[in-house]
């Protein structure tokens, strides 16, 4: 099937949702979500998002603790202008029906504070917030008449001159986006979309990790897609482990224990039950994530232990079971009272920092292509985001790509719709169906495993080296299946984690200083 829309967005999250209700009313919006529309990390967030909402705090605090975070390699223009614009995106998301907690109704909000924020800062619903902003999103999005949502709908590729048969380089200017090829995953059928503009809002790659807070549709199709189309990516290294994820080896995704409750007074200590992290940092159990998961990580290392703690029974039972319900429930469900038991924690693959390189119009490299959210690269982290600036990152860089693509779509290049007629339908002529999945699933295990071992939280040279290696001989037995086989999600998933780690891996080999995220024993600070 063919279909042709003004505004074509693939990703349901924060960031999708968010620019889709903002173009709305200048054309009609396609949404595609390759799961159910509420699936991605957006619903999983639980801290909340970070702005400056009153007096008490100020732009220049939430500016500093965020490149401070960074490691001084953030784009101070994008810093200032991210974090001056979150107020007026706040009251946006309010408008659209979010509710965050305030104190008394109508009152001002109550606001939680995480590892590396100077302040209390970050709006939350209870320990559920993401869910919350997926909520009233989804809602507002489903009440608009130009906005059509098409579930499981994988987008596998980037239209581009390459499939009107031109030769396409990472050299070639100009590369021109005219939408997505799409796999219906209930009929195997490969659809094509054209657009006018299209944003990827793709969201992460935590499942490149064996261990990772995402959930299992966060596999960087968006980020491979754009290396495979040949645009711009930068900082894959930067991957953010968050330092306490509930340790319950059989679960995936790994729940998370939100940094907020480290911000309420709980603290980190090792299986004695003594706090250790005055060893690394004066901030303590509230310093930046990167610092907090290489501490934790070395504990674990030292005493060849597989979890530490969180002590989070001097909050007080109160304030958890009212504050922290999920939390609560959640330890409940698996033995563990939170107000009396210290939570068994490990660090888990929890963020890419890096993406899509964007401008501050949320563009990509590639004409009327745009990147919003987790998959895109805008230089707010740098090299290790501030806690709960990412859905702030979302909802900001959504909005500056929204008015941008509406000038966009009101003074199109006719030249371009007009090459929309030469694109040509998918091509599985002469495909066969892989009847074994165990090729695929054994190998996603691989990688998951080469990938946490050699280039998790800790790095050398030599474990780079041989990541490279065996990921080499995954690439090729992959790209063979691919080649002779016929498309199915779980094959193209795996394609674009193995995508995504070879371009960590390369990223993180070109990477000669230790900055944020990216450490290695061989290298010095920088
Ligand atoms: P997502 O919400 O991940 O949505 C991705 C969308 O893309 C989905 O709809 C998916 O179906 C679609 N998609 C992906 N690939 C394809 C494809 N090939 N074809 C079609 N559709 C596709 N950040 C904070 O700021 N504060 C927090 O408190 C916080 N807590 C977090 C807690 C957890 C457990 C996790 C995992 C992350 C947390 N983060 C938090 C990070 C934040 O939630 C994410 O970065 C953010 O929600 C990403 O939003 P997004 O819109 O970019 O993508
Ligand atoms: C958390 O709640 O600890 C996650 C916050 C974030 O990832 O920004």
């Amino acid at each position: 099937m063919r279909y042709e829309v003004d505004f074509l967005v693939i990703g349901s999250g924060i960031a999708g949702l968010s620019y889709a209700l903002k173009v709305a009313p200048y054309g009609k919006v396609c949404v595609l979500c390759k799961g159910n529309a509420e699936e991605g990390s957006t619903r999983y967030a639980q801290g909340g998002i970070a702005a400056v909402m009153y007096d008490s705090d100020s732009f220049d605090k939430h500016i500093h603790d965020t490149l401070v975070a960074g490691d001084g390699i953030c784009d101070r223009e994008v810093v200032e202008m991210t974090i001056r614009e979150a107020p007026d995106r706040i009251k946006e998301l309010v408008q659209y029906g979010v509710e965050f907690d305030r104190h008394g109704s109508g009152g001002r909000f109550d606001l939680h504070r995480e590892g590396g924020h100077s302040e209390f800062r970050i709006l939350h619903h209870k320990d559920n917030t993401g869910a919350e902003i997926e909520r009233g999103l989804l809602e507002a999005a489903r009440q608009h008449p130009n906005i059509e949502i098409k579930e499981r709908q994988f987008a596998i590729d980037i239209i581009t001159q390459h499939h009107l048969g031109q030769r396409v380089t990472k050299h070639t200017p100009d590369i021109e986006c005219y939408g997505v090829y799409a796999l219906d995953c209930d009929t195997n059928r490969i659809d094509t979309y054209l657009a006018k503009i299209t944003l990827l809002a793709t969201g992460g790659m935590g499942n490149v990790y064996s261990t990772t807070t995402t959930p299992v549709i966060s596999t960087g199709d968006g980020v491979a897609m754009v290396h495979r189309a040949r645009g711009v990516l930068r900082d894959l290294e930067f991957m953010q482990f968050h330092p306490t994820s509930l340790y319950n080896p059989a679960e995936k995704p790994a729940f998370l224990i939100t940094e907020a409750m480290r911000g309420a007074g709980a603290i980190l200590k090792d299986r004695d039950g003594k706090e250790f992290m005055q060893k690394y940092d004066t901030r303590l159990s509230l310093a930046p994530r990167d610092i907090v998961a290489r501490a934790i990580d070395n504990e674990m290392k030292i005493s060849g232990k597989d979890y530490l703690y969180l002590d989070a029974r001097s909050i007080g039972k109160k304030q958890l079971i009212e504050g922290f319900p999920t939390i609560y429930a959640k330890c409940l469900s698996i033995g563990i009272d939170i107000t009396r038991d210290m939570i068994p924690i490990r660090p888990a693959a929890h963020y890419q920092c890096g993406g899509i390189l964007v401008n501050r119009d949320g563009e990509a490299s590639i004409h009327n292509l745009y990147a919003a959210g987790e998959c895109a690269c805008t230089g707010l982290h740098g090299g290790n985001r501030l806690a709960s600036n990412s859905l702030l990152e979302a909802v900001v860089y959504a909005h500056n790509a929204a008015m941008s693509s509406i000038q966009k779509v009101q003074n199109y290049n006719n030249q371009v719709l007009s090459r929309h007629h030469e694109v040509p339908d998918w091509n599985a002529e002469g495909m066969v169906l892989n009847e074994e999945m165990v090729l695929i699933t054994q190998t996603k295990k691989e990688l998951q495993e080469i990938m946490w071992n050699y280039v998790g939280i800790v790095r050398s040279d030599l474990r780079l080296q041989r990541a490279f290696d065996r990921l080499n001989l995954i690439f090729r037995e992959t790209e063979d299946l691919y080649n002779r086989s016929v498309l199915t999600e779980p094959l193209s998933e795996l394609r674009n984690l193995i995508a995504c780690a070879y371009l960590i891996i390369k990223m993180a080999r070109a990477r000669r200083e230790n900055v944020g995220l990216h450490y290695s024993i061989d290298l010095l600070r920088n």
